[in-house]
């Protein structure tokens, strides 16, 4: 069952990224904005969602649905679809080549399915739950153990100006004892990029449930884990990091202040 949930998410979010790339090369506008005056939607975000949907819904009309741009959809297979039409929406207003479609579906609220797509490149992660993970079809796996000192830390900054105040200063503590932190843009690649081995670990509070719902499947397949714990900014923090370094990783997030002070 998973393995079918995700083939046929995998074949959606292939046209729905086509469809991303297209608009892209037709010019980007701005169509409306969000939560903040940053936070942005264009029309491909729209159209994308509106694809996904009617693809999903024409092969499995009973299934249930979340995505970003709006669509929630009660269903009564015990099946839903949590989808991000366009993740990294700013890289794509830019040109930026980092912008996907996420995929994931749920059964009975765990997720067991996942496909993110890189609209720019076409590379394509895929995942099953006990299945593995890949790309372009390809096993991948985490990297291997690193002390601290040599971690290489993807991070992200939400569209609140008092939130990422707090993003800020947590990652400016945790800059000098980790090798390097990157901010590329897109959650849902990112926690692609922890599963490839491309980095050692993904912090960032106050992400959406369609923003790692396929990834986070994609990176514990892979050999990660993946964990959502209260931040300092009120907003959950979401953690990824290899399973073997995860714990000395959140202990660092913690020191650096990313997480909700303990309680008595
Ligand atoms: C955003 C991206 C970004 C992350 C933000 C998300 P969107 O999603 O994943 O990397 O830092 O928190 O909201 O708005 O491009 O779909």
């Amino acid at each position: 069952m998973s393995a079918e949930l995700r083939d046929l998410a995998l074949e959606v979010a292939r046209e729905a990224a086509a469809l991303v790339r297209q608009r892209r090369e037709a010019g980007v506008e701005v169509a409306a904005t969000k939560s903040s005056d940053v936070d942005v939607v264009t029309e491909a975000d729209r159209a994308s969602e509106t694809l996904i949907v009617e693809r999903l819904l024409a092969r499995r009309p009973h299934d249930g649905l979340v995505g970003e741009e709006g669509s929630d959809r009660q269903g009564t297979s015990g099946v839903r679809w949590v989808i991000d039409p366009i993740d990294g929406t700013v890289n794509f207003l830019y040109g930026l080549p980092q912008y996907a479609v996420s995929i994931a579906a749920e059964t009975d609220g765990e997720v067991v399915a996942g496909v993110v797509v890189n609209a720019a490149t076409r590379v394509e992660y895929a995942a099953a739950k006990g299945l593995g993970a890949t790309r372009d079809g390809i096993p991948l796996r985490v990297r291997p153990p690193a002390p601290l000192h040599q971690r290489l830390v993807l991070t992200g900054f939400g569209y609140d100006a008092g939130l990422r105040a707090v993003q800020a200063a947590a990652t400016a503590r945790l800059l000098p004892r980790v090798r390097d932190i990157r901010r590329l843009g897109s959650c849902a690649l990112d926690l692609c990029h922890v599963a490839e081995g491309a980095a050692d670990g993904y912090v960032e509070e106050g992400t959406h449930l369609w923003d790692y719902a396929a990834g986070g499947l994609v990176a514990t397949e892979a050999g990660a884990r993946f964990l959502l714990l209260p931040g300092a900014g009120g907003r959950p923090v979401l953690l990824c990091a290899p399973a073997h370094g995860f714990d000395e990783f959140c202990a660092a997030v913690a020191d650096a202040g990313f997480l909700a002070a303990e309680r008595e």
